[in-house]
């Protein structure tokens, strides 16, 4: 389903006109649609109704606590990457259970954090680190479940910083270091091998790299099974795709074809079902992205020799992707806009050259004091926003059909002075 679409050259979110919330909560404003999010689930859980999984989902993509918490109460459980995370993870109400932690960099307290937390796989990225987990489990009298982060050296072909399953990048152990790092973890007392995981990258437009993975994963249990080691899942990690550049027909520069959870699940299942095996997925782009949009205000037309500006109020603070990525994101007017279109580089208020939203973009006219919408921002924008320039952070707002409520207030400067 749409959930941001022009109605009466009206952009909504639901029910719910754009601009009527910018004009009441000021902008930068992130929206989301609630329901949305919740499509996005049950697509997952509906893919893959028929084989045992649970999902994870991938909160470093936007953890504003009442989307976690909407994600505790559709069954999800929480990937995490550190023990800010942990915390937030529990406090939406995710159970200790249902929650995987990988990180290259878990430190000795976020690794005591987890243990008495109880959560259900220490996703174990380096040697070094299976043996500290194994000495501190031991010393709490505990054993640390463990599945082993396995990296299979499949390429993408997406973003070098998004690129995660490849020799080359600091994630996981080799694949054929893998075995014998497992086998030599089975016998220690601190851990419990309870699965094998991998995340081998993020906007990811081909499932032919999912299969490719659940290929590597189906030889490695095998193996494994061969050394009578019995793993209980394995973890696919995240990465789907979302649409980033015609989830507005009306303005679509180019179209994506993007793959859904189940042309992931047409893939994999057939692959890893013989093994007997719970299939943990850690979505988080393609459960939020498209969910959220940042609003921003056109301050500034300007025009140089070269170029022309539109400089609007929302900047690579409120969402970097663009400057840090290179990412492409739709930008469309609240109010439709008629007539020609006009390359224009969209820009923020900060102090860098790389401070944009889009360049050499094909816009209508618009004007200062027009709204815009930078569309599918909805995964990395807030997570990564930052008070560069001394910028509070945006306000959050979701809406439901034609009910919208603040889910995170716009920052306070008084917070600077903390
Ligand atoms: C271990 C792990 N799992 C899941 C994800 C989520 O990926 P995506 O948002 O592309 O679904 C990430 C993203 O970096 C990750 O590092």
């Amino acid at each position: 389903m749409q959930f941001f679409s022009y109605k009466d050259n009206e952009l909504h979110v639901e029910n719910m006109a754009i601009e009527k919330l910018a004009q009441q909560y000021g902008t930068p404003m992130y929206v989301y649609s609630m329901n949305s999010l919740i499509e996005k689930v049950k697509a997952y859980q509906q893919a893959f109704a028929d084989v045992k999984h649970t999902i994870f989902y991938a909160q470093k993509a936007n953890e504003n606590i009442n989307i976690l918490k909407l994600m505790a109460s559709l069954g999800c459980g929480a990937d995490i990457v550190s023990g800010g995370e942990l915390f937030l993870a529990l406090k939406a109400g995710i159970p200790a259970n249902r929650i995987v932690y990988a990180s290259v960099g878990k430190t000795d307290a976020e690794i005591e954090q987890a243990l008495n937390a109880g959560i259900c796989a220490f996703n174990v990225e380096s040697p070094q680190e299976l043996e500290v987990i194994n000495e501190m489990a031991i010393k709490m009298d505990k054993q640390a479940p463990v599945a082993i982060r396995i990296n299979p050296n499949i390429d993408i072909h997406g973003h070098p910083y998004i690129s995660t399953g490849k020799s080359m990048n600091k994630f996981g152990i080799d694949y054929d270091d893998s075995l014998a790092l497992i086998r030599h973890a089975a016998n220690l007392d601190g851990i419990k091998i309870v699965g094998i995981h991998s995340h081998i990258g993020s906007q990811i437009l081909n499932v032919e790299y999912f299969a490719a993975a659940a290929q590597k994963f189906l030889q490695m249990v095998r193996s494994l099974q061969k050394s009578g080691i019995k793993v209980e899942h394995v973890d696919m990690g995240g990465g789907l795709g979302v649409n980033y550049k015609s989830i507005i027909p009306e303005y679509a520069e180019d179209s994506l074809v993007i793959p859904t959870p189940v042309d992931l699940a047409k893939k994999v299942k057939h692959v890893l079902k013989p093994l007997d095996c719970e299939i943990y997925f850690e979505p988080g782009r393609s459960i939020v992205g498209e969910a959220g949009a940042l609003i921003t205000k056109v301050l500034y037309r300007k025009e140089t020799n070269v170029k022309k500006f539109i400089v609007v109020d929302a900047g690579m603070s409120d969402l970097i992707r663009p400057s840090l990525y290179q990412a492409y994101h739709q930008i469309v007017p609240l109010q439709k806009i008629e007539g020609d279109l006009e390359k224009v580089d969209v820009v923020g208020p900060i102090c860098e050259t790389g401070d944009f939203l889009a360049q050499n973009r094909n816009m209508p006219e618009v004007q200062r004091g027009d709204f815009l919408a930078v569309m599918t921002a909805g995964a990395y924008g807030f997570s990564l926003a930052n008070n560069y320039n001394a910028r509070p952070r945006p306000v959050e707002v979701w809406v439901d059909g034609d009910k919208a409520e603040i889910i995170r207030e716009r920052e306070n400067v008084e917070r600077f002075l903390e």
